[in-house]
């Protein structure tokens, strides 16, 4: 067998992606709740006013205030993973349910409960949960009063936050991850760390800046995960990016390295402990002030990650050439170009499952750390067929090579890799565009882009797929 016995298969969610039931049990409205759906949520993201008038006078629809109402399905949701065969399951905690603003002196009871049950009902079918602490998401009121992560206000509040779910989910929750795609923030920095950016000028040192502070905040997380329950195994997380130079040009190769450096360098901390030496020449070089605190570089030394997780979706390219340098890809956040050589899902994320080897092998060879893949799939329309089938082979094809990239990486390259939670695994809003057409799940859920349907859930062709895939531990594919 090439996967281990004890090979972990599942999948993943996020709180406000899935749950819904935004203002109920006392959580506080975050970050996510303030974003509109559609085409143009990017550029939303990336707005200032436009995120400063939907905080003040919320007009119009906001997926997420009901998702796919997870917080009162969970246990349906979680019977039908169960019956996939799921290890483990990922999904996040909403740190604004704990602590709906984010600096409330005492956790919200519901909030706490409501986690016991999720975690509990996980338990009771054989399901480890995997955690995440922050997944794009927070108390709006820290975005008000301190910018986000731009301030170090928010360190030792997340310090708090992680300690009481320590304490709480002690022996229920072995698996966990501090922040979701650590580096999102350098591109999305309202989603990454709830930061609005008012002057493009000042962008880049506010983004490092607010990266070191949830670096120190992550690395204290690690600290105090030790201390309260030693037996539990946490791990960083990051958007793995592998881009191929577009041609054989040095320039090419070193626009890649240049990328591909930018985008572990955060990683690069949390799992060795200390900023890269080109990043430290080019803070002092730029003068990037981190703000950083006396005692950062020792706790960030200290106190390192037991395994790094990673999201991987798709590739691109690199260039240097005018000609080509222009052609960006549709749906490419990470900067590269549009590869030539590969086809694309239907928004614009180019399909590679080699890239997978890859990365499981750049990753593991660069940390020398067990690997967890905690996000991969693809978004893709669904069409319910007149007997309520939904025949998405296009999904089984895109899933198979991936797992068959994975499984050689693991057999042939000798890479330690715990476990594998595709992205999606019931239908819920996209992060990118708040859509629900784009759908990633093995289960359908009944819901449109407008906020309309009935929510009922069904079971895909993939369902059956994946069910046999665990049955055989990634054997019959
Ligand atoms: C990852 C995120 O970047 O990609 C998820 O961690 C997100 O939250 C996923 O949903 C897929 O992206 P999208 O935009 O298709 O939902």
């Amino acid at each position: 067998m090439s996967f281990p016995k004890n090979f972990l298969w599942g999948g993943a969610t996020a709180a406000h992606q899935a749950e819904g039931a935004y203002l109920e049990d006392g959580k506080g409205v975050s970050t996510c709740d303030v974003v509109h759906g559609g085409k143009g949520r990017l550029a939303e993201f990336a707005d200032a006013k436009a995120i400063r008038a939907n905080i003040d006078n919320p007009q119009g629809y906001f997926p997420e205030h009901e998702a796919v109402d997870f917080y009162h399905r969970y246990r349906e949701d979680i019977a039908l993973f169960a019956e996939m065969g799921f290890k483990v399951f990922r999904t996040s905690i909403a740190w604004s349910r704990i602590f709906p603003n984010g600096d409330d002196a005492q956790p919200n009871e519901a909030g706490l409960a409501f986690y016991d049950s999720l975690f509990d009902e996980c338990l009771k079918h054989g399901i480890k949960p995997l955690v995440t602490l922050s997944h794009w998401e927070m108390a709006i009121n820290l975005t008000k009063k301190y910018n986000g992560w731009e301030s170090r206000e928010l360190i030792p509040l997340f310090e708090r936050y992680a300690k009481t779910v320590f304490a709480r989910y002690k022996g229920k929750v072995k698996y966990w991850l501090t922040f979701n795609e650590i580096n999102m923030t350098f591109h999305v920095p309202f989603l990454g760390s709830g930061m609005i950016v008012d002057d493009p000028a000042e962008k880049e040192e506010l983004c490092y800046r607010a990266c070191h502070n949830q670096l120190v905040a992550s690395a204290l997380a690690v600290k105090a995960c030790r201390e309260i329950d030693p037996d539990a195994k946490i791990g960083c997380m990051v958007a793995s990016l592998v881009a191929y130079p577009y041609s054989s040009r040095p320039e090419d190769t070193w626009a890649k390295l240049e990328l591909e450096r930018k985008n572990y360098c955060l990683t690069d901390v949390q799992a060795l402990g200390v900023y890269p030496a080109w990043l430290k020449k080019y803070f002092a070089r730029n003068n990037i002030d981190l703000k950083a605190g006396a005692d950062d570089e020792k706790i960030l030394r200290e106190n390192t990650v037991d395994f790094v997780a990673f999201s991987y979706y798709s590739t691109s390219a690199v260039s240097t050439d005018p000609e080509v340098a222009g052609n960006k890809g549709i749906g490419n956040i990470f900067g590269g170009i549009k590869n030539p050589g590969l086809k694309s899902s239907e928004w614009g994320w180019q399909i590679d499952p080699l890239g997978l080897r890859i990365a499981l092998n750049f990753t593991y060879n660069r940390y020398r750390k067990p690997l967890f893949v905690v996000e991969n799939g693809l978004g893709a329309k669904d069409v319910v067929e007149a007997d309520g089938s939904i025949n998405d082979d296009y999904r089984i094809e895109y899933l198979r090579e991936h797992i068959k990239a994975m499984k050689t990486a693991v057999e042939v390259d000798g890479v330690e890799l715990w476990g594998y939670t595709t992205w999606g695994c019931i239908d819920f809003i996209s992060a990118s565009t708040g859509e629900m057409s784009k759908r990633y799940g093995f289960i359908y859920v009944d819901r449109d882009d407008e906020g309309k349907g009935t929510l009922a859930r069904s079971r895909k062709k993939s369902f059956y797929w994946y069910k046999g895939v665990i049955e055989s531990n990634g054997e019959q594919l």
